[in-house]
């Protein structure tokens, strides 16, 4: 079937065709807010914020969908425990309405789950851009928050995920090698999607405070190397700080969400202050 009949959703749809990266209008007024989760680095922490962070909302009277855009090597419902048997995939190739595929979660919200091995997924072609885009406008009136849980890079994909989304948050943790990777990230948000303002959840932080130091790194970095035009500034704004909670490795163990079981650990009250901040905004 197709997802869409809503003509602005073609149009835009088309129109994506000559850039994969090139950022889409902010969507209608009154639809969702799309927030993407993406990293440099892979296993970050992406996806254990972005389902514990659907829950947080959700706990606050939000209607949540996540879509698993790490589309190919997705895991979402690895961690939310889910056996679906319909993902994006069967959305694509038509043989399951968006309907079908929009599934209930633990914690309130709702998914999108995408299919694991998928090497089709693996690069962007204009049909997978063009289905992404459309589920996405298609979905927005229907809910207050679409989380799109990216793959990690700087690949087509992924960028063409993120920029389906208006609000950023880049997961990084206190490691060399993922704030290098952080950093190459958000200066490809800010040169090829055209970003001023970008999130930042310092994740497995050691000690309170890590995540105020590392952002004001990374902004110092970025204010002079990613070069916005004379008179125009780029702020990283730091949107969480999670602290290294064993809780966290415990739960993805038992496929369940930390929100849901730990709702006193540390890790559980950055995520519902992450949630808070992000609806203050
Ligand atoms: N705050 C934390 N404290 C302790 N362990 C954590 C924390 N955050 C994440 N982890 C550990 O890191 C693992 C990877 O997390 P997750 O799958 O969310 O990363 P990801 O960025 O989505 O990875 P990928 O790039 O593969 O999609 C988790 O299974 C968990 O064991
Ligand atoms: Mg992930």
């Amino acid at each position: 079937m197709s997802t869409s009949t809503d003509p602005a959703a073609s149009s835009q749809a088309s129109q994506s065709g000559t850039s994969p990266t090139a950022r889409p209008a902010s969507g209608r007024a009154g639809g969702a807010r799309t927030l993407a989760v993406t990293s440099g680095k892979g296993g970050v922490g992406k996806t254990f914020v972005t389902a514990n962070l659907a829950a947080a909302l959700a706990a606050r009277g939000q209607k949540v969908l996540v879509l698993d855009a790490d589309l190919g090597l997705a895991n979402l419902d690895v961690v939310l425990n889910l056996h679906p048997k319909l993902t994006l995939h069967d959305v694509f190739t038509d043989k399951a309405t968006l309907e079908q595929a929009i599934l209930p979660a633990p914690g309130g919200f709702h998914v999108l789950l995408a299919g694991s091995g998928m090497v089709e997924y693996s690069r962007l072609t204009p049909e997978v851009r063009d289905r992404l885009l459309e589920i996405v406008e298609t979905v927005r009136p229907r809910f207050d928050w679409i989380l799109l849980d990216t793959g990690a890079g700087i690949s087509d994909v992924v960028l063409f995920a993120v920029s389906l989304a208006t609000q950023v948050l880049v997961v990084a943790t206190p490691e060399p090698t993922s704030l290098t990777d952080a950093y190459a990230t958000i200066k490809v948000l800010a040169t090829q999607q055209g970003r001023r303002e970008v999130g930042l959840v310092v994740n497995q932080a050691s000690r309170v405070g890590e995540g105020k130091l590392i952002c004001g790194q990374l902004q110092q970095v970025l204010q002079r190397f990613v070069g916005p035009q004379p008179g125009q500034t780029f702020r990283l704004d730091l949107m969480g700080e999670v602290k290294m909670d064993s809780v966290v490795r415990q739960a993805v163990l038992k496929r369940q969400l930390v929100l849901e079981n730990f709702p006193g650990s540390d890790a559980a009250q950055c995520i519902k202050a992450l949630a808070n901040k992000l609806l203050e905004k």
